[in-house]
């Protein structure tokens, strides 16, 4: 039995995260988040689970307690929209980076299995075809590109948990989620009523709210650059073996989770949701009058936005140490969250 405390559990990594350790394993999670509106009701009734309303900024003697107490710590509480990065950096750097800091401390000190998300945008724009752990160089842009604020202090925080880990024994995984989706990523927004979380979402909820609400999918700067979309599942599946750590399978390593199968273009993926929103009735009002518009991207985010025009995972480390393979395709997932929020 292992004792699992996962921060930002109500969020969307880790309600799914939460609900699939409860059903397949016999561990014990100790939670906290601000609020717990994502958790599924069967993970809040669950004696396994232990929720704490809380700010992880805040209730600092609660978190080394239960870092002492714990066999694993899962730090998910961040900032990760691309707006947020252009709107609000400091915000970035004090909550993905600051706030985040003593506990990773305190990993090191209580000598136990840190798993951090990194992310995908520590490659940046790198030039590269497909994205290495081990071996490809992180590419950001000026200081004046104000979305690099993410990727930096994502990458300072990988290169201080792999200083820890090769210099104080820090046991550690880093895992980069290549953009996730699924039921619950953000929230669905109708924009005409909603002005201050316009542009709030990532791009698969931007498009569903839009397809709800009868407003406009856009393409920034005309979408032809290229995510690997991984279905939340698959992602979980992945976590669930970095968590097991058979063997010390997953120490002191660090793995892409993405799909290069998945890989597809924004103009494309607009496409697919509204082929698929077809066979909702509960969104045919909304989809008449759906239309598919291109947008200048320092338009629709900010002055400091930069954009990624291809971003693919070489999945070999997880692939050979955790044993995993991504299974589900874009259609599928996407299927998959619109029934979440549209049941037929
Ligand atoms: C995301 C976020 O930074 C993080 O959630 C995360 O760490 C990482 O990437 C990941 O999940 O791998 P990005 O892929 O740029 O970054 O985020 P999206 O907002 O989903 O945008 C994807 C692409 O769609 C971008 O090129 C964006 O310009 C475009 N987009 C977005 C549109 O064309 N229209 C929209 O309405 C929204």
């Amino acid at each position: 039995m292992k004792r699992i405390l996962i921060l930002g559990v109500g969020g969307f990594i880790g309600s799914s995260l939460a609900a699939a350790i409860l059903k397949r394993t016999d561990w014990e999670i100790y939670g906290m988040d601000l609020t717990s509106g994502k958790l599924d009701p069967r993970v809040k009734a669950n004696p396994r689970f232990h929720f704490n309303a809380g700010d992880i900024t805040i209730c600092r003697e609660w978190l080394e307690n239960q870092v002492r107490l714990a066999d694993v710590v899962l730090p998910l509480v961040a900032v990760a929209t691309p707006n947020s990065y252009v709107t609000d950096p400091l915000r970035v750097f004090e909550l993905d980076f600051e706030a985040n800091l003593p506990i990773v401390r305190w990993c090191a000190k209580y000598h136990k299995h840190l798993i951090f998300p990194s992310t995908s945008e520590v490659y940046g724009c790198c030039s590269e075809p497909e994205f290495n752990e081990l071996t490809s160089q992180l590419v950001t842009g000026p200081i004046r590109e104000e979305r690099w604020i993410y990727s930096s202090c994502k990458q300072l925080m990988d290169r201080l948990i792999y200083g820890y880990g090769c210099h104080k024994d820090l046991k550690f995984t880093l895992f980069r989620p290549f953009n996730w989706f699924g039921p619950n990523l953000d929230q669905i927004v109708d924009e005409r009523s909603n002005q201050e979380l316009m542009n709030s979402s990532r791009v698969v909820t931007q498009f569903i709210s839009a397809v709800q609400h009868g407003c406009s999918l856009r393409l920034v700067d005309g979408g032809k650059q290229r995510r690997c979309f991984t279905y939340i599942d698959d992602g979980i599946e992945a976590l669930l073996k970095i968590i097991e750590n058979h063997n010390g399978c997953a120490e002191q390593q660090i793995f892409n989770i993405g799909n290069p199968d998945n890989d597809c273009s924004i103009e494309r993926l607009a496409e697919h949701i509204l082929t698929l929103a077809l066979d909702y009735p509960k969104v045919s009002e909304g989809l008449a009058r759906a239309r598919v518009v291109p947008v200048v991207a320092k338009e629709f985010y900010a002055d400091g936005y930069a954009d990624v025009d291809h971003r693919v995972p070489s999945i070999e480390q997880a692939r050979t140490r955790l044993a995993w393979t991504p299974k589900v395709k874009l259609l599928d997932g996407l299927r998959l969250t619109l029934d979440s929020y549209w049941d037929r």
